[in-house]
């Protein structure tokens, strides 16, 4: 794990674009991609950028079940609202939340993900240190798959929806095994309220129960994160 600390998210931002310049001069062509405030700052220095991003294919981490593209909350509103309108790609994959088979729909993303396999993986943290939305506890074992969302994760979005309990209780998430196939991550956490987990993931054990500590098993993994982020940090 290659950890760079930065001032702020802004920063952070900066940061990730020029990493992600150095992966596309490289010969990236499939991009997984998160939601969420945390990678905004990166999706905006992109937008303001001159890259042509019209060869590339996407493919989004997780989907709220319940909630279609229409719905601002859904990620696929949040995906073309803040990347992929400005900045049109060749394919864009995001679950789809209204998928009717739920149990076939996960093993058709599971086979859209093998046909494309993600060269530059983008990844926020929860607090509770998930990733995608791979809740403390889940197996390292698990590709595609449907999650119960915790209840601190329903906590933490509800900002998004106008009341706690408009926030979906299930998620498609792609699983932690799929993440691990891509061949490079991208981690970024900004503020004081991810410094827990931030600590956990690069100096805590590997452990299901701090999701992203997975992480430290991997070479081509670099974590961005703002001084708030980093202060729990014993180095
Ligand atoms: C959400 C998403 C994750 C995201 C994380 C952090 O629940 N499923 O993909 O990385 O939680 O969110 P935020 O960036 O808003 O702090």
């Amino acid at each position: 794990m290659k950890v760079i600390k930065v001032k702020n998210q802004q920063e952070g931002g900066k940061v990730a674009f020029d990493l992600f310049k150095e992966a596309l001069a490289g010969g990236a062509k499939v991009l997984g991609l998160a939601t969420g405030s945390t990678p905004i700052s990166f999706y905006n220095e992109v937008v303001n950028s001159d890259l042509d991003l019209s060869n590339l294919t996407s493919i989004n981490l997780d989907e709220y079940v319940g909630l279609d593209g229409t719905s601002d909350q859904s990620y696929r509103y949040f995906m073309q609202s803040h990347l992929f309108d400005a900045k049109p790609l060749k394919e864009t994959f995001v679950p789809d939340g209204k998928a009717k088979d739920l149990a076939a729909y996960v093993k058709e993303y599971d086979k859209i993900i093998d046909a494309h396999p993600i060269d530059w993986q983008v990844l926020g943290l929860g607090q509770n240190g998930h990733i995608g939305f791979n809740e403390p506890g889940t197996s390292t074992d698990m590709t595609t798959h449907v999650v119960d969302l915790q209840e601190s994760t329903i906590k933490a979005n509800a900002r998004f929806f106008e009341k706690e309990s408009d926030v979906p209780r299930q998620a498609i998430s792609m699983g932690i095994a799929s993440i691990m196939k891509s061949k490079q991550l991208i981690v970024m956490a900004w503020g004081a309220e991810k410094a827990e987990a931030v600590k956990k993931m690069i100096e805590g054990p590997v452990t299901i129960d701090l999701p992203a500590s997975i992480l430290q098993t991997r070479d081509n993994v670099t974590v961005i994160i703002d001084e708030a982020a980093a202060s729990k940090l014993s180095n």
